[in-house]
């Protein structure tokens, strides 16, 4: 063997060595999120409480708490300009819920739609962040919306899930249970590169049942007429799925390249460096369409259901520009799935400034 490769064998076996950080995939040290008497070096822990907080904690409330290491680090998912966000990593930033207007339809600008519809709002005052305006519980379910926090679904004393999600049988902030599980795949690095069609979570199943656990069957109802989650995408969308490469190239893809994290499926298979398009049993989900935190479209949708063209997004409401992943001819992202674009003019959709 040569010394060369005894030292890449050294490194590899370094590198295989757990890394010790904060949460370690169950419960971190206390401190890093409990005071247990408000009080250090004779100086309050939490400045706006001196009388303390309910449990305990270092800052306000749970997502405060969070926040406080998560707004622009250790993963950065709320970032400080909705215009300039931090690296997309899968879930979205939370940071659009302060934009005032979302809406990029036809006279958007004139017709407002508030932040409030960008995803998840968050009790975190301290970060200026409060419960949705508009919606009083999650459609189609019953959790309410003045207590949704990083800790409706990350469990804050941890778990050896997904990104620390809860799972079935779980009590979420003492009063509300779980029923499914949490969802299998496997996640992209908290620093470094962000997401790309080679570098996205790796979606592996269950995110459908998981997002019910608040919003009920939703979408995936079989007496509803509504659009199916969960459910496999059969062997003529999937076909689809593999050759679509945009409006401007309807059957030029390859199932080799097809993967669009803008438009992710589930499948058992998948791994986050999968380029590979969907089989017949690769499953629609609530994140084909929807990011988990929130986006700078409204329902945190993973591009603005309510342009035509994605080149005019963020035009007409002066929000942050979700990243176009095809070319300025480009229409909607459903067409991934349904190339209802296939016998479309091609128009330029850049906007006239
Ligand atoms: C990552 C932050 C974090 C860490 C680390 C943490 N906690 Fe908590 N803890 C919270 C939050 C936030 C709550 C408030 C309840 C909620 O939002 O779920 C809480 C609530 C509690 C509660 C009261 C409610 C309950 O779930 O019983 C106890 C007791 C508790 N923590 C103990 C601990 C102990 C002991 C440790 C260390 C072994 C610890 N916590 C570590 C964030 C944390
Ligand atoms: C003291 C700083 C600190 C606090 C407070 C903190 N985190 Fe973290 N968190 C980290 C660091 C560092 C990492 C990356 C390494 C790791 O998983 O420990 C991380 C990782 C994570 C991850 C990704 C885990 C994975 O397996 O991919 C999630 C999700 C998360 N934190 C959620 C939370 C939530 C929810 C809270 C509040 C209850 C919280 N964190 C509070 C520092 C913190
Ligand atoms: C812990 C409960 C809970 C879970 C889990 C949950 N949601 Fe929600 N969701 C809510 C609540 C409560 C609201 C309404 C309040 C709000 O919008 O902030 C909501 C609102 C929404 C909205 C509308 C946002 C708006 O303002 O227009 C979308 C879209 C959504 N959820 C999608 C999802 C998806 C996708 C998942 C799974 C990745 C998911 N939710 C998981 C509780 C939850
Ligand atoms: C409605 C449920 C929900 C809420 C509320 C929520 N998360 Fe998440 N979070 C998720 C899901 C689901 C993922 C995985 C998303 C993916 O990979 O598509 C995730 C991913 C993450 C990650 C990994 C990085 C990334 O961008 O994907 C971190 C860190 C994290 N969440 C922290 C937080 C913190 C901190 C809060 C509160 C400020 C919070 N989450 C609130 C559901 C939630
Ligand atoms: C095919 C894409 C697609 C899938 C899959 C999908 N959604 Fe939606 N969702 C949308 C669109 C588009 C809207 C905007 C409103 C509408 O068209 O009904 C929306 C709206 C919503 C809203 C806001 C409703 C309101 O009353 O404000 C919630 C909540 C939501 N979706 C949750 C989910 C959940 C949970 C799942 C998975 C069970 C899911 N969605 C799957 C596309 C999708
Ligand atoms: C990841 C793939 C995927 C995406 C993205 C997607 N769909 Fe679908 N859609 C499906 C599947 C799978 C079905 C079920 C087809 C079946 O049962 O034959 C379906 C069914 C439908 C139907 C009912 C058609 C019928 O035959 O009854 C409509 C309408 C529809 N989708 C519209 C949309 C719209 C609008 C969007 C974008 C907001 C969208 N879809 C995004 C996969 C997708």
């Amino acid at each position: 063997m040569s010394k060369l490769i005894v030292l890449a064998v050294g490194l590899l076996v370094v590198a295989a060595a757990p890394v010790r950080a904060f949460h370690d995939e169950g419960v971190a040290h206390c401190n890093g999120c409990h005071t247990m008497h408000n009080s250090e070096d004779g100086q309050l822990v939490d400045p706006d409480a001196p009388h303390g907080n309910p449990w305990l904690l270092v800052d306000e409330t749970p997502s405060d708490v969070c926040l406080g290491c998560h707004a622009t680090r250790s993963g950065a998912v709320f970032s400080v300009d909705p215009l300039n966000p931090a690296t997309e990593r899968g879930a979205g930033n939370f940071i659009f819920l302060t934009d005032d207007n979302l809406n990029d339809g036809h006279s958007g600008a004139s017709n407002p739609i508030s932040g409030d519809a960008a995803g998840h709002n968050l009790n975190a005052p301290g970060h200026g962040l409060a419960a949705d305006g508009t919606l009083n519980n999650a459609p189609g379910g019953t959790f309410p919306a003045s207590v949704l926090g990083c800790t409706s679904c990350h469990d804050p004393h941890g778990t050896q899930d997904f990104r620390l999600l809860y799972g079935a049988g779980r009590t979420v902030q003492d009063f509300y249970t779980f029923t499914n599980a949490a969802p299998t795949a496997v996640g992209i690095g908290l620093s470094g590169a962000g997401e790309s069609n080679s570098n996205h979570t790796a979606y592996q199943g269950g995110m459908s049942a998981w997002c019910g656990n608040c919003h009920g069957n939703f979408h995936n109802n079989n007496t509803d007429l509504v659009h199916p989650s969960g459910q496999a995408l059969g062997g003529t969308i999937s076909q689809i799925y593999d050759l679509y490469n945009g409006t401007s190239d309807i059957s030029g893809g390859a199932h080799a390249t097809a993967y669009l994290a803008s438009v992710p499926f589930e499948d058992a298979g998948n791994a986050t460096n999968s380029t590979v398009g969907p089989t017949g049993t690769s499953q629609v989900s609530c994140i084909s369409c929807h990011r988990a935190h929130a986006t700078s479209a409204p329902n945190a949708g993973r591009w603005d259901f309510n342009v035509t063209g994605l080149a005019e997004d963020g035009h007409e409401s002066g929000s942050y520009t979700i990243p176009n992943p095809y070319d300025e001819f480009q229409r909607s992202l459903c067409n991934k799935c349904h190339k209802k674009d296939e016998f479309d003019a091609l128009i330029d959709f850049t906007p006239v400034p």
